[in-house]
């Protein structure tokens, strides 16, 4: 099967777009407060930005003394975006997918990618990919979805609550079935895929990486001042980071 690029579809990028442009996103209150404490230094390093989006953790890598910053998008639309709000001369897009990287003929010191391995079908194959990329000691930092979220065939993994109405625990199923899911977010046929935490961590300790830090991003304070109900992460993860060395 073809690699889906959903980010290209005007209903689901205009989605995107507004949940992106809102000040209460999952983005900007978890996910990428959690992603920015785990950064190693990128003084004069060279970055892989892989599903670089609109390139705004491109253009922080610049702000951070990245020497070289390659983002790559399978998304025309995306990369539009990126080339209009996050350029600079030490940023290079490309449209191609993150799953070609070998093709890029280059090594890098880091690579990042925040929310879009998910979308990648055969991890195990792609861990050895980005092991090939990386020069030696360079670092990996990814975001996902978290296997409890990716889990529930039909995407209905929900919250139960008590007689008050408080969010008590979640319900998932599936999860010791990997695989391809199908669900709907602003559009219907989103293909996403499922892996296990064993699945993620074996297949890049399998291609060689080092494992370092592992996160499951719980709120801070002001997080939930902007968000109240963003407390329901105590209750499960809604994301997974992982930081791991070659
Ligand atoms: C949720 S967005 C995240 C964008 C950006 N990393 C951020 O955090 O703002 C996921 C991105 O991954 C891209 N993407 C999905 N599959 C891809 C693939 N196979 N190769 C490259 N990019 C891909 C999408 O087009 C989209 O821009």
């Amino acid at each position: 099967m073809s690699k889906q690029n959903i980010f290209n579809n005007d209903t689901f990028f205009e989605g995107y777009k507004a949940l992106r442009a809102g000040e209460t996103n999952y983005n900007d209150l978890l996910e990428q407060p959690a992603m920015a404490k785990l950064l190693p230094d990128l003084t004069d390093k060279t970055v892989l930005d892989l599903g670089c989006g609109y390139g705004h953790n491109c253009i922080d890598f610049v702000h951070r003394g990245a020497k070289r910053i390659v983002g790559i998008d399978i998304s025309e639309k995306m990369l539009a975006v990126a080339k209009s709000e996050s350029a600079h001369e030490k940023i290079e897009y490309l449209n191609m997918s993150m799953t070609d990287i070998a093709a890029l003929g280059e090594t890098f010191d880091f690579i990042y990618s925040s929310l879009a391995f998910h979308y990648v079908k055969d991890f195990d194959s792609f861990a050895k990919t980005m092991f090939a990329v990386l020069n030696n000691g360079g670092q990996l930092l990814f975001s996902q979805e978290h296997p409890i979220i990716t889990a529930t065939v039909d995407g209905n993994g929900h919250f139960n609550k008590d007689e008050n109405g408080n969010r008590v625990s979640y319900t998932f199923s599936d999860y010791n079935r990997p695989g391809e899911r199908k669900v709907h977010w602003y559009v219907d046929g989103v293909i996403k895929y499922h892996r296990t935490f064993s699945d993620v961590i074996n297949a890049l300790s399998k291609a060689g990486f080092v494992i370092e830090e592992i996160c499951e991003p719980t709120p801070e304070e002001w997080a939930i001042e902007k968000l109240p109900t963003i407390v329901k992460e105590y209750i499960k993860p809604n994301f997974l980071i992982v930081k791991a060395r070659k």
